[in-house]
């Protein structure tokens, strides 16, 4: 798709064309998950009518079919962040699965007791709250590289928290909360000059910014599918394959091994290692057809379109009296977080509902950011290739009536 068509996107999505009461549906809550073009659900209706068959262990027909489509759904994932090679993409159950994948094996084969796992106030809670039971687990320390008050992470900031007992830093590309988007390649290089691992929480990113893992730099890197427009309960652990060479798997069951007996176990060759049991097939098509869906776009005029809405949300939302946008970040995207004096996040988030537009409001799993910035919470908008600026004026009007309606204006 040339150019950039937003009408004709749209109308490969089903779900965005319905009306809540009167209104039109303004979907404006895309980092909590995105909606699904009809490509994703063909291809995943397709696999469960015609080949609805185990993979890797079948020789029937539909087994063969079934492997195909699942092994060239990891190549489509491979081809979209540039990974070395498909046996380097890992299927797990999502963004959360793959971090708690990655610091059950990291751990047990790097960390000692008081080795240090490096992560930022920006983590969202599945590349937190993994990485703290490391730490209970193998007596590490969990060291927190502080936002300034732009929501940015500075680069003296991350390097000044890096030590030589750093082990593995943890980072996400893109804020959930704020929309800050990371310098991930300099952060990478910083904390490999120290010697760390590094795991890139890529779930807010993978939608909106060019993703090249090779180019990044990163040791691991985590996503899930439903945030690029494809199903819930898939996702990936894409890596170097040096290293992902050396972690333990974290799960046994079928297709991770190569012989059991009762005495002993061998494994399986990567990716399967680390994907015990029976994947998620169809989430995992489904992905790989959102993935090639969003590659046939033209990559520049999707960027200008979501950095045009990003701005223009930034400027109506600035008119509005008692609203305060969270954080500057000099380069954000997807998500705009803001709070309305005197009025708390969730009324304001019911106020919008009832005009048709869809926003998340309270923590966003990110509750060690809120309380460094000083909120309960906040009200946030998050956009998508599909977003409109009608959307946008939606929004606006619906938080002017809303203003109103709570006497703030
Ligand atoms: N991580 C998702 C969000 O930010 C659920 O809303």
């Amino acid at each position: 798709m040339m150019g950039f068509d937003v009408e004709a996107l749209r109308g490969q999505f089903p779900a965005l064309h319905q009306r809540v009461g009167a209104k039109p549906l303004a979907y404006l809550d895309n980092a909590a998950t995105t909606q699904k073009p009809l490509a994703v659900l063909e291809a995943m209706d397709a696999y469960h009518r015609g080949c609805c068959a185990n993979v890797h262990r079948g020789l029937h027909r539909m087994a063969v079919e079934a492997d195909e489509r699942y092994e060239a759904a990891r190549e489509s994932v491979r081809r979209f962040v540039n990974a070395e090679s498909s046996q380097a993409v890992i299927f797990t159950g999502g963004t959360t699965a793959s971090v708690n994948l990655a610091a059950w094996s990291l751990g047990e084969a790097f960390v000692q007791p008081g080795d240090e796992i490096l992560v930022t106030d920006l983590e969202h809670h599945s590349n937190l709250v993994p990485w703290h039971f490391l730490c209970q687990r193998k007596g590490a320390k969990l060291v927190v590289a502080q936002v300034d008050e732009r929501g940015e992470v500075p680069l003296a900031e991350w390097k000044a928290r890096l030590s030589q007992r750093t082990r593995i830093a943890a980072l996400t590309h893109v804020s959930n909360a704020l929309g800050t988007v990371n310098p991930v390649a300099e952060m990478v290089a910083l904390a490999h000059d120290a010697g760390a691992r590094v795991l890139v929480d890529g779930a807010q990113a993978v939608a909106h910014l060019p993703v090249d893992l090779q180019a990044l730099g990163a040791d691991l890197y985590a996503f899930s599918g439903h945030k690029v427009y494809g199903p819930t309960g898939i996702g990936v652990l894409a890596g170097k394959l040096e290293l992902l060479e050396q972690l333990p798997p974290w799960q046994g069951g079928g297709d991770m091994i190569a012989r059991v007996t009762h005495q002993e176990v061998t494994f399986n060759e990567l990716p399967w290692r680390l994907e015990a049991g029976t994947p998620h097939i169809a989430g995992a098509i489904g992905m790989g057809a959102a993935l090639d869906f969003l590659a046939a776009m033209d990559q520049r005029a999707l960027a200008a379109h979501e950095d045009q809405i990003m701005t223009e949300a930034i400027r109506r939302l600035e008119l509005l009296p008692g609203l305060r946008i969270i954080g500057r970040p000099r380069k954000r995207c997807a998500s705009l977080s803001f709070v309305v004096e005197g009025a708390h996040a969730s009324d304001v988030a019911t106020l919008l509902d009832l005009e048709g537009v869809a926003v998340r409001s309270g923590h966003h799993c990110a509750q060690p950011l809120m309380d460094r910035l000083g909120l309960k919470g906040t009200v946030r908008a998050s956009f998508a290739c599909t977003s409109t600026m009608e959307e946008v004026e939606q929004l606006e009007q619906a938080l002017r009536k809303a203003l109103r309606m709570l006497g703030l204006s």
